[in-house]
């Protein structure tokens, strides 16, 4: 399961995590006082970065970790100001539309190049973030594997929000947006 626990009032931390506390495979975290996230860590998570998001990308990085993920890092492993995007976008969105990535996190200096890059990528479905409601929308209505994000546009702190929202996003699965990826998927397939 993952999910978020909402309550019009103070969640009673207690309950929770008894209910929760001997599944070796979640994280639980305080989301705000009346909501808690529940993650499987299991969940394959991938990172990549120009110099223009290699800053980012290394604190993201540790951030993400810090949740109890483990993620894989398709680089820049330095910062080199001369280094080109598709060579850390494309071997992630290989990986994401293999399926041994389930979600993945790009980014360069406006997050444009990176975007464009993955969504070249068959199964991949990226886009380029600068608030949250997107980050877990799109994961619900369209099952968005990548998000894109401008290490030169966004925040850190804003950065991790968006990072946070999309790891704890489901997608629903319900038949009108299943209707709508058909069609996308049956464009994929002409290309
Ligand atoms: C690199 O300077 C920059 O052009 C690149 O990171 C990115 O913004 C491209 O979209």
């Amino acid at each position: 399961m993952l999910g978020l626990f909402k309550s019009k009032d103070k969640i009673d931390l207690s309950i929770i995590l008894s209910q929760h506390l001997n599944e070796p495979d979640c994280f639980l975290g305080i989301f705000s006082t009346t909501t808690i996230i529940y993650l499987p860590t299991s969940m394959k998570i991938g990172i990549a970065a120009d110099h223009g998001g290699f800053e980012l990308k290394e604190k993201l990085k540790l951030q993400i970790e810090k949740l109890g993920f483990e993620v894989t890092d398709f680089g820049a492993e330095a910062y080199e100001a001369n280094d080109d995007y598709p060579d850390f976008a494309i071997p992630l969105a290989k990986a994401v539309g293999a399926k041994k990535i389930e979600r993945g996190i790009v980014l360069c200096g406006s997050g444009v190049g990176a975007c464009f890059t993955v969504n070249k990528v068959k199964g991949v479905r990226a886009a380029l973030l600068t608030e949250t409601y997107s980050a877990h929308q799109g994961v619900e209505h369209d099952d968005m594997n990548i998000i894109c994000i401008g290490g030169r546009v966004v925040g850190d702190q804003l950065a991790w929000e968006i990072v946070q929202a999309f790891l704890q996003a489901n997608y629903s699965g319900e038949e009108r947006h299943e209707r709508r990826l058909k069609k996308v998927k049956e464009l994929e397939k002409e290309q």
